[in-house]
C-alpha cells in the first residue's frame, strides 16, 4: 500500500449559478453564465487552449456532506440500485475529484467561458486539459450497468442521469 499525502493547490475558481443544487452532469445548453477564473500567474498556460472546442475541467468537490460506506453508492436518479464507487460518477469518493467535459465558448484574459457545468459556485479548479477527437472519444464505448432499452428510453434516462428537470 502506498502511504503518502498529496497536496494540490487550486489553479483557479469555477463560477456557476448553482449554490446548493447542481445538475448531476454538465448540461450543454444550460442557462446562466459559467466561467472558469484561472489564477493570473497561469494565464500564459492558457496559450493555444482557445483552439479547442471542448475541454476537460478537473476540480475538487469541496462541500461534501459525510455519507456512509465510501465504497458503495446509490445513484440518485434510479431506485434501489447500488454500485461500487469506482463504477460510478458519484462525488462521494475517497478522493473527491470531479471531471466534466464542457464546450469552450471564449477566453477573455484569465476567464474561460463554457457551456453548463455541474458544480457549485466557487468550486476550486485543479486542472484543465483539451478534449481531443479520437484520443478522447471512443466509438466502441458502452453503457456499463446503465440500462438503456431503446432509443426513447435512452433519451429519457439521460435526463435523469444529468439531473435535468423534465
Ligand atoms: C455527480 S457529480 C459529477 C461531477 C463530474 N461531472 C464527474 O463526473 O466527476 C456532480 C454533483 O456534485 C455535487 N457538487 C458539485 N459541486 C460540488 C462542490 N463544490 N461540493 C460538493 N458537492 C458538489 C452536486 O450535487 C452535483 O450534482
Amino acid at each position: 500500500m502506498i502511504k503518502m499525502d498529496i497536496i494540490f493547490r487550486p489553479i483557479g475558481i469555477i463560477h456557476t449559478p448553482y449554490t446548493e443544487k447542481a445538475p448531476y452532469q454538465p448540461v450543454t445548453n444550460d442557462k446562466g453564465i459559467f466561467y472558469i477564473e484561472v489564477q493570473t500567474n497561469y494565464i500564459k498556460g492558457l496559450q493555444g487552449l482557445e483552439k479547442f472546442r471542448y475541454i476537460f475541467v478537473i476540480f475538487y468537490i469541496d462541500r461534501l456532506k459525510k455519507k456512509g460506506d465510501i465504497n458503495i453508492v446509490q445513484p440518485p436518479w434510479v431506485d434501489n440500485m447500488k454500485v461500487g464507487v469506482f463504477a460510478s460518477r458519484s462525488p462521494h469518493r475517497p478522493n473527491p475529484i470531479g471531471l466534466s467535459i464542457v464546450k469552450l465558448k471564449k477566453i477573455e484574459d484569465n476567464r474561460i467561458y463554457t457551456s453548463g457545468l455541474d458544480v457549485f459556485n466557487n468550486t476550486p479548479l485543479l486542472d484543465i486539459k483539451p478534449y481531443i477527437q479520437d484520443l478522447d472519444a471512443k466509438i466502441d464505448a458502452n453503457y456499463g450497468w446503465l440500462q438503456f432499452n431503446n432509443r426513447d428510453d435512452k433519451e429519457h434516462l439521460l435526463l435523469h442521469i444529468k439531473g435535468v428537470p423534465h
